[in-house]
């Protein structure tokens, strides 16, 4: 079945009301579009749990920064709806700006406190506000659903699902797995960003996690010591530019001292024009 593509707000929700009034159950995977095998884990998930799949792909300008990538944000429309219908997905809403935002800057804006401070919070302050109103106003659209989001952005899975439950919106938040090259880089469309030099370089971030991790699983519990391993490991990389490299408790975000229960380990890396994030579950 091809995929089919709307382009409004109406649309989609008379679309999806239908749906769900004839006892269907809907599957939604919220996107930015240049789409690659980790958004296609998400719609492969979607299509197998849920009956009608609706992926969005829409480039939120409130979740970049005046200074960040929005006007140089990937874009392929041709390829993505290629990618979208090979993993069966039913519904492609493609919404404009104007679509979103009729009146201009939104006056209102969802934010979530303390999951959304540390981390990327701390160098992104405007990020996550803008994930979360868009995220709102998207549920809002779409209505009850599965919604499939990846681990690889573990701390806006963590906002998203504290907003759910603060806000008693009627959506399931899914978690997936982070899809990975085989030489362990994450993949994101801010990949395309790296220079030939850079992508060689670009493991370096899964590498240092996993030593965080390892040093955790040979007893080491103090968070500073886990901090500077990972540190001095991307030092090492000239190519690579430390942002932040954390061991926090993975339902908190906080630090947490000595290291003990369910652990995340995250760091954020530029590579030249590229900002790469990731992160892996450890234990102690
Ligand atoms: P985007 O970066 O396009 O990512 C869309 C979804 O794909 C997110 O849930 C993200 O975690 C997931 N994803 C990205 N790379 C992945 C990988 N390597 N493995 C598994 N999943 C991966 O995240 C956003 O867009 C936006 O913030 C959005 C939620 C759409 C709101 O604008």
């Amino acid at each position: 079945m091809p995929v089919t593509t709307v382009a409004t707000i109406a649309a989609l929700r008379a679309r999806l009301d239908a749906e769900r009034a004839a006892g269907r159950t809907v599957g939604f995977v919220p996107t930015m579009g240049y789409l690659h095998a980790g958004h296609a884990s998400l719609m492969a998930a979607a299509r197998e749990e849920t009956d009608v799949v609706v992926t969005s792909i829409f480039v939120n300008p409130l979740q970049f920064a005046p200074t960040e990538d929005l006007a140089a944000y990937p874009r392929d429309r041709a390829g993505d709806t290629g990618l979208a219908e090979s993993e069966g997905v039913d519904l492609l809403f493609v919404p404009s700006v104007v679509e979103m935002y009729p009146d201009g800057p939104v006056l209102t804006t969802v934010s979530v406190a303390e999951v959304a401070a540390p981390l990327e919070g701390r160098t992104r302050p405007a990020h996550f506000a803008g994930v979360a109103t868009v995220v709102a106003k998207l549920f809002a659209i779409v209505g009850p659903c599965r919604a499939y989001f990846g681990e690889k952005d573990f701390q806006q899975v963590a906002v998203v699902r504290r907003m759910v439950r603060d806000l008693s919106i009627p959506v399931d938040v899914v978690a997936c797995p982070t899809h990975r090259d085989p030489d362990g880089l994450a993949l994101s469309s801010r990949n395309a960003y790296l220079t030939p030099d850079e992508r060689v370089a670009a493991p370096v971030v899964h590498a240092t996690l996993q030593a965080g991790r390892m040093a955790i699983d040979a007893g080491e519990r103090d968070p500073a010591k886990v901090r500077a391993l990972m540190a001095d490991l991307l030092a090492a990389e000239p190519l690579a530019e430390l942002d932040y490299a954390e061991v926090v408790d993975a339902a908190t975000l906080q630090v947490v001292d000595p290291l003990r229960g369910e652990l995340r380990l995250l760091a954020a890396v530029r590579f030249g024009q590229a900002r790469l994030i990731d992160n892996l579950a450890a234990r102690a």
